[in-house]
């Protein structure tokens, strides 16, 4: 173990500390053995979140101390299924803000709707606990400097959950290789997303359901009626809770295709679309085609296909990546290929430092950088996890505004653009579920 850290002092000493305006009370002293072991809360286990309970249940020394869920069917059978899995009962909660209270969780995995993501960070942060957040790590751009800011001033651990690509052996070869410059100068990365989603109709406002509270599901979110349209998984389709497909599986892609390149946000971006095939009351695209300029002409390309459609290159939910001698894709394998389309073997090559646990999963990379604080072993960290993100968020951004539109990375702003600065951050949010700015956290 590494120097302690404030948890290690809250632990040990007993003391209660203000963070962050949460009042933490520290936990009793614990043996060599107990302190080796990370307590951990899972929040909203709908569906990917019971991924989440699972593997806190297989890792090493890992204990689920605590559950939080505002669906109590949920959270009751979640419950149930964990205490006897564990042979201890987690601490059940609906609202997550007594878990950042509880001194018995060292670090919280989430698997709520996106609009939760980066305040639940921002929160573990405060209240000297790490986060493991799904994808994608914010909902929105300002946000996500907040959750950035937040992890390095605490010092916390936060990793986000880009589990498909960051922590794969073969992924961070191919990305080696293009580092590399098997492919020449890589001029033009795409991302990929074309698959299907049907319609999810259209369903009337709602009384809320008495095992559902509604006021927490939206937490940061602008209120609106209830309605089961949006719970659960069609929020998605929902701008003021989720960000399309480009901002769910597209997520992943958007990650891979900036990997790829190197690059982090861009001068320029655009974004055109529809909702095509069905009326429905959703408002996300369906069909999305987004472009991210850099100053030197380097391009990401995004595409979103949610209507039957053929593959390119192979790929439907992948990448390619193109260079003057070459090109890569991605799909289910890796591809290299040279300049008159021969392929090159994939088999080893230049690779990116090998990081990550036991079976190089990110869960456990994660819980093994918990106990060493190590960082930089992180396999995808919050700065890294928040510029993928914010992307998918840019582009939803020009897709509203319906026009090109130039960006300044070091402000974070759109210069002079009243129209795109105003959907950087949330308009209006409900008292006490106020996302900081990134210089207030
Ligand atoms: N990494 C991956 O491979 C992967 C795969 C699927 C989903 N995801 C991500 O996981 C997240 C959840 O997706 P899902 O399909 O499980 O959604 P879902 O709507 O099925 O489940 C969300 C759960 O969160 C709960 N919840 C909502 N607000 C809460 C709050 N304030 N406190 C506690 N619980 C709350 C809901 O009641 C529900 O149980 C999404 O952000 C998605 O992008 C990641």
């Amino acid at each position: 173990m590494s120097a302690p850290n404030r948890r290690d002092f809250l632990r040990t000493s007993g003391a209660a500390a203000a963070l962050g305006g949460l009042t933490i009370l520290g936990a009793p002293a614990r043996s060599t053995a107990q302190a080796n072991t990370v307590r951990t809360a899972v929040i909203g286990f709908n569906s990917r979140g019971q991924d989440l309970v699972r593997r806190c249940l297989e890792m090493e020394d890992v204990v689920i101390t605590a559950l939080c869920d505002v669906d109590s069917r949920v959270l009751e059978r979640t419950v149930a299924a964990v205490t006897e899995k564990q042979g201890t009962a987690p601490t059940a909660y609906t609202d997550l803000r007594r878990v950042m209270d509880d001194p018995q969780v060292d670090a919280v995995f989430t698997a709520t709707p996106n609009h939760w993501h980066a305040l639940i960070g921002i929160w573990a942060c405060q209240a000297g606990k790490d986060s493991y957040i799904e994808k994608p790590a914010c909902w929105g751009v300002e946000e996500g400097e907040t959750l950035v800011a937040a992890v390095e001033k605490y010092g916390r651990v936060c990793q986000i959950g880009h589990n498909t690509t960051r922590p794969n052996g073969t992924a961070r070869r191919a990305v080696g290789r293009v580092w590399n410059g098997d492919l020449g100068t890589a001029y033009l990365s795409r991302g990929l997303c074309f698959k299907p989603r049907g319609s999810i109709g259209i369903k009337p406002d709602d009384n809320v359901p008495d095992w559902l509270d509604w006021d927490l599901w939206q937490g940061p979110a602008k209120r609106r009626p209830f309605s089961t349209r949006y719970v659960h998984y069609n929020w998605h389709w929902f701008f003021d809770y989720g960000n399309g497909d480009i901002g769910n599986q597209g997520v992943h892609q958007m990650d891979q295709a900036r990997w790829f390149l190197g690059r982090d946000l861009p001068t320029i971006v655009s974004s055109s679309g529809g909702r095509y095939g069905y009326v429905d009351d959703g408002e996300t695209p369906n069909t999305q085609f987004a472009t991210f300029s850099y100053p030197d002409g380097i391009e990401i390309q995004f595409e979103v296909r949610g209507l039957p459609t053929h593959d390119e290159a192979g790929v439907k939910i992948g990448n390619l990546v193109f260079g003057t001698k070459g090109y890569m894709s991605s799909g289910d394998s890796y591809r290299l290929r040279g300049p008159d389309g021969e392929e090159v073997p994939f088999v080893d090559g230049t690779e990116l430092p090998h990081v990550g646990g036991a079976g190089n999963d990110q869960f456990q990379n994660f819980i093994d950088i918990v106990r060493s604080r190590q960082v930089d072993q992180l396999n995808c960290n919050a700065a890294e996890g928040v510029k993928s993100a914010q992307l998918c968020a840019l582009a939803n951004i020009a897709y509203l505004c319906g026009r090109t539109l130039n960006f300044d990375p070091k402000s974070m702003t759109f210069p002079g653009d009243a129209e795109a600065n105003s959907y950087l951050a949330r308009q209006e949010s409900a008292p006490g579920f106020e996302v900081p700015a990134p210089n207030k956290v």
